[in-house]
């Protein structure tokens, strides 16, 4: 009995090790699918009005038919229902459904030695058609979904056709016998025909969804699913990988995602959790990619009194370490900045924060252009973020940021604690304050189609995580009409930095 249980308890162990925590989770409940029912039967109103019915054949006792040029003129779209089931993960429902044909048709009698046959043109009228049919979904070998019919069962009322044209009369006499058959054809086949439109159609266009979005010019959000999605009674589920990395040279980061908050109620259509996994790896393949460089000059700072003077009448850096006014008289200081670690960002209840830490290599430029070295600093920064969100974007604004400076290696002798605090507060905080709330207002955008946007959303930050409620807001005909399932523009943040 132990040997069973300690097995179990380190198959249990291993498990939970192994595992991987998503970057990115998507819920959507209950009232998600509701919402997501009532889009999909207004698309398929719209695509069946459209439609080109294929040709069908069929044989009763004694009678072989055939109805073509099929045209659907009326639609009643049914009354449908999409939801968590046990035995399949989805159940979609429909009843209701009416539907009215116009076509041709032809038959050909023959009994015994009697043959006739003939056509003309014929209206058939469906009416109370329901199906219930269950839905699987899945995950294919890259990661894409994958979705599968899976029970089927169908009931249609009765069915009434008229023929028109010809001997029409006389066909009509018969219209409740082909009726009969046309509808005992169409049920047979029906349970089909909506299988088909999942297994074929609906996966077909899930194979379209990207599960890797560009980031810019150098990084790529990876959101493949980890697993086939989870069905409970409340919600259905799906975990995403959610890692960013370097587009060119695609080497995981060297740490896991962490366990995200727990979700603890269902009362919107949509959760969206991301881990702060994924700034964590969007900044680790920044830093290892060596784009976290920045050179600030005297360009950068607006002000009118130049701190990086080596000259002034004022107060400058000149000033305040005398060797460097001394050795570069009208010359101007460069301060060029390179992150010696990758920057973590902590989420916790409340609060996120980035920390960083870089080296600061100090350079005097001489007014013939060239360039000296005069000493590196170790910096080390924590920036508090606040985080506010409207429709479309997060913005970020500085709420506090915290510099320490280490001389080390100076080739000038000591550097007073004064000009250190003086760099960092005329310098650096007034510099790369300003750049990131600029940043921060651009904001980062969130996931949206155009068809789908956000509405009634809330925001929260919790322990790694970001958590995004929302209820969504269908647009049928978007005025612009993009592609992307979802939209980041992160690498013109960089080079805003860049450039400046
Ligand atoms: C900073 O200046 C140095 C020296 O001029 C140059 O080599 C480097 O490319 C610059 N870095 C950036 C990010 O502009
Ligand atoms: C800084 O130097 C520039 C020339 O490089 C000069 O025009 C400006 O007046 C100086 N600023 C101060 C405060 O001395
Ligand atoms: C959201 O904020 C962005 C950036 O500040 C702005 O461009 C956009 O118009 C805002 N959207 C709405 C719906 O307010
Ligand atoms: C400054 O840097 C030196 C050398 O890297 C290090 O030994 C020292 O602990 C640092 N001081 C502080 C206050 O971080």
């Amino acid at each position: 009995m132990w040997l069973f249980i300690s097995v179990h308890v380190l198959c249990t162990l291993f498990s939970s090790i192994l595992a991987t925590n998503p970057g990115f989770r998507l819920r959507i409940t209950e009232d998600g699918l509701n919402y997501a029912n009532q889009v999909a039967v207004d698309l398929v109103t719209k695509k069946v009005k459209t439609t080109k019915l294929p040709d069908q054949n069929g044989e009763g006792k004694n009678v072989k038919y055939s109805l073509s040029n099929l045209d659907i003129r009326n639609f009643q779209p049914p009354t449908s229902s999409i939801t968590l089931a046990s035995e399949s993960d989805l159940q979609w429902k429909a009843t209701n459904l009416a539907l009215e044909i116009d076509g041709k048709f032809h038959y050909k009698y023959k009994k015994g030695f009697i043959k006739f046959s003939g056509g003309g043109s014929v209206n058939v009228k469906f009416s109370d058609i329901s199906f219930s049919v269950g839905v699987n979904l899945g995950v294919d070998g890259s990661g894409k979904p994958t979705i599968k019919a899976g029970k089927c069962s169908c009931d249609s009322g009765p069915v009434k056709v008229k023929f028109r044209g010809g001997l029409s009369w006389i066909y009509n006499l018969f219209s409740g016998k082909v009726g009969k058959i046309i509808a005992g054809q169409f049920q047979s086949k029906m349970c089909g025909i909506i299988q088909n439109l999942i297994d074929k159609n609906a996966q077909e266009s899930l194979s379209t969804i990207k599960v890797e979005v560009q980031l810019g010019e150098f990084l790529t959000l990876d959101y493949r699913l980890l697993a086939a999605p989870t069905v409970t009674s409340e919600y259905i589920e799906a975990d995403l990988k959610g890692e960013i990395f370097w587009k060119s040279d695609k080497s995981e980061a060297p740490f896991a995602p962490p366990a995200m908050a727990t979700i603890t109620d269902n009362k919107k259509m949509v959760y969206i959790t991301l881990s702060e996994y994924i700034f964590n790896t969007m900044t680790y393949q920044a830093h290892q990619h060596n784009i976290l460089v920045f050179n600030l000059t005297s360009q950068n700072i607006k002000a009118k009194n130049d701190a990086l003077n080596t000259t002034c009448t004022d107060i400058c850096i000149g000033k305040l370490i005398p060797q460097i006014g001394k050795s570069f008289p009208n010359s101007k200081v460069e301060l060029h900045m390179k992150s010696s670690k990758p920057p973590v960002t902590s989420i916790t209840d409340g609060h996120l924060g980035v920390a960083a830490e870089g080296d600061i290599d100090l350079y005097a430029r001489k007014p013939d252009k060239s360039l000296h070295y005069l000493f590196r600093i170790a910096g080390a920064g924590s920036i508090a973020v606040k985080l506010t969100m409207n429709e479309t974007v997060i913005h970020g604004s500085v709420e506090d940021m915290k510099i320490k400076l280490n001389v080390s290696k100076s080739s000038i002798g000591p550097v007073n604690e004064k000009a250190l605090q003086f760099l960092v507060d005329s310098a650096i905080k007034t510099t790369i304050t300003p750049m990131l709330n600029d940043l921060g207002t651009k904001g980062f955008p969130m996931p949206s189609t155009d068809n789908l946007k956000l509405n009634q959303f809330d925001f929260k930050l919790l322990q790694n995580t970001m958590l995004i409620e929302t209820n969504l807001k269908y647009i049928p005909e978007p005025t612009k009409t993009k592609s992307t399932v979802l939209k980041f523009v992160p690498r013109d943040r960089w080079k805003s930095i860049n450039n400046v």
